[in-house]
C-alpha cells in the first residue's frame, strides 16, 4: 500500500471510528462497573452525615471515639418512612430506598408550595420523608431528620438531629452546599455548628423559634435559648439556614411528626 492510501480518508474515519468505540466501550464498561461502589459510597456518606449530625461521629473521622464504624453506629437507628402532611408512620414506601428527593421532583409524589408556605424556597414538597430514629432505655433518645433550603448561591442539604424531647437540637450537619467557602461555606465549620446542640427549636406555642443573631440575648434568657450566631459576611446564608430549619421543624415540614412523637411520649 502506497502511503497516500494509508492517509486516506476512508482510512482515516475507519481509524478515528474504531478508537471513538474502543473508548466508549472503555468508558461505558467503567460507569457501569463502578455504579455498585458508587452507590455504596454515596449510602456511606449518608451514614455518616446521619451520624455527625447526631454527635456520634466527631468531624473528619470514620470512627468513634470507640473506634466503632459508621456501619456499626448506624445499625442503632431506625429508619421509618413518615407522612409529612399527618407526622403519621407509613408502608406506602420502603424508608431502605425511599429517596425524598427524587419524589420532590415528581408531580406524582409531591405538590407545589405556595410562597407563603415555601420559606425555605424548596417549590415542591415531597408527600413522604424519612426519619431516623435510636431508642434509648426511657423511649427514643435521638431523632434525626433530611433538611434543605436555599441559601444564596443554591440549596443547602443537611440533617437535623433532635434529642428525644422533639425540641431540643443536637446538631446540624450539612453534606452539600454552593456557599461561598470562607463565607456562607462556613455552615461546615465545626466551630459553627458546635453552637447548636442544646438550642430549643420552638417556643412555648410549640412555634420553630430558632434564631440566627448578630448579637446574643442576654445569657439565660428565653430569647437566648433559640439562638445561634450568624455567619459573619453571609448573611443570605445565614437567612437560608434559618429559614430552613423554620420550614422543616414547621406545619408544613416534620412539625406534625415531632408533635405526635411527644403526644405519644
Ligand atoms: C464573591 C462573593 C461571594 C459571596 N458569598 C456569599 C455567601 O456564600 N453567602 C452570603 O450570605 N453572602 C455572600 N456574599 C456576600 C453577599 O453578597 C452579601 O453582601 C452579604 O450576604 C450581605 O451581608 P451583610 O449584610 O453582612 O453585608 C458574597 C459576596 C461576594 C462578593
Amino acid at each position: 500500500m502506497s502511503s497516500s492510501d494509508r492517509d486516506g480518508i476512508k482510512n482515516i474515519l475507519i481509524v478515528a471510528l474504531s478508537v471513538c468505540l474502543v473508548c466508549s466501550i472503555i468508558v461505558s464498561g467503567a460507569a457501569v462497573a463502578l455504579k455498585p461502589a458508587q452507590a455504596a459510597n454515596k449510602a456511606l456518606d449518608r451514614k455518616e452525615n446521619i451520624l455527625r449530625a447526631a454527635g456520634m461521629l466527631p468531624d473528619g473521622a470514620i470512627v468513634d471515639a470507640q473506634g466503632r464504624s459508621v456501619d456499626e453506629l448506624f445499625s442503632h437507628f431506625e429508619v421509618h418512612a413518615v407522612e409529612l402532611s399527618t407526622g403519621e408512620f407509613t408502608d406506602a414506601v420502603d424508608p431502605a430506598t425511599y429517596e425524598p428527593l427524587k419524589a420532590a421532583k415528581d408531580p406524582k409524589s409531591s405538590r407545589p408550595l405556595s410562597d407563603e408556605e415555601d420559606i425555605a424556597t424548596l417549590k415542591r414538597l415531597e408527600r413522604y420523608s424519612v426519619v431516623y430514629l435510636i431508642h434509648g432505655e426511657s423511649g427514643i433518645d435521638r431523632i434525626v431528620l433530611p433538611v434543605r433550603g436555599y441559601g444564596l448561591w443554591g440549596t443547602l442539604y443537611g440533617y437535623l438531629a433532635l434529642d428525644g424531647d422533639g425540641e431540643t437540637i443536637r446538631g446540624l450537619a450539612f453534606y452539600e452546599n454552593k456557599e461561598t467557602p470562607g463565607l456562607g461555606g462556613e455552615v461546615t465549620n465545626p466551630n459553627w455548628r458546635a453552637l447548636w446542640p442544646g438550642v430549643d427549636a420552638f417556643d412555648d406555642d410549640g412555634m420553630p423559634a430558632v434564631q440566627l443573631v448578630k448579637t446574643r440575648s442576654p445569657e439565660g434568657s428565653v430569647a437566648a435559648s433559640h439562638e445561634v450566631d450568624a455567619l459573619s459576611g453571609a448573611t443570605l446564608t445565614t437567612r437560608g439556614v434559618q429559614n430552613l430549619i423554620r420550614f422543616w421543624t414547621g406545619e408544613h415540614g416534620f412539625g406534625p411528626f415531632l408533635k405526635s412523637l411527644k403526644e405519644a411520649a
